[in-house]
């Protein structure tokens, strides 16, 4: 028997050992990242911005229009009114998609219905309505950093 065995273990079984624990460490280590990639959020929330739309733009009565740089969707109530709402998923911050029930999180599956209330997943509120005012030149500004009630509509003027 060799020196190194008269001692214990074996250089050999001491590598052994220390590359499976090594390996046991990535693991815990990856596991762990994965979990702190699904508590935080993947997206920024961004600074909240203004945006302005010309009123000649609207969607038609029924449609909508979706700003995907500025994570809105416009839509027209009627012939005088429009609302915007939020894309900004409330739990974490991904932008949700729209659906035919409404808007889906990809991020961790919150569903909202069609006014952004929700209706399954994660996510602790609905999605923000957002402030909608006529400005001088045929234009109306929308404010993304405000969060009005479910269902809160604008007069076009
Ligand atoms: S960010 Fe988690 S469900 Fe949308």
């Amino acid at each position: 028997m060799s020196e190194e065995k008269k001692e214990g273990k074996s250089r050999r079984e001491l590598i052994t050992m220390g590359s499976a624990f090594g390996l046991m460490g990535l693991a815990a280590a990856g596991a762990g990242g994965a979990l702190f990639k699904y508590m935080m959020p993947v997206v920024s929330y961004g600074t909240p911005q203004k945006f302005l739309v010309p009123v000649k733009d609207l969607p038609d009565v029924g449609d909508e229009l979706i700003f995907d740089d500025m994570k809105v969707i416009l839509r027209r109530v009627d012939e005088n009114k429009v609302a915007a709402i939020s894309l900004v998923c409330t739990h974490l911050g991904c932008t949700v998609n729209v659906v035919e029930t409404g808007f889906q999180c990809p991020c961790h599956g919150s569903q909202y219905d069609t006014d952004g209330i929700v209706v399954g997943g994660p996510a602790p509120k609905t999605l923000p309505w957002l402030e909608i005012k006529p400005v001088p030149g045929g234009q109306l500004e929308i404010d993304t950093g405000t969060a009005l009630p479910e269902g809160t509509n604008f007069e076009i003027a």
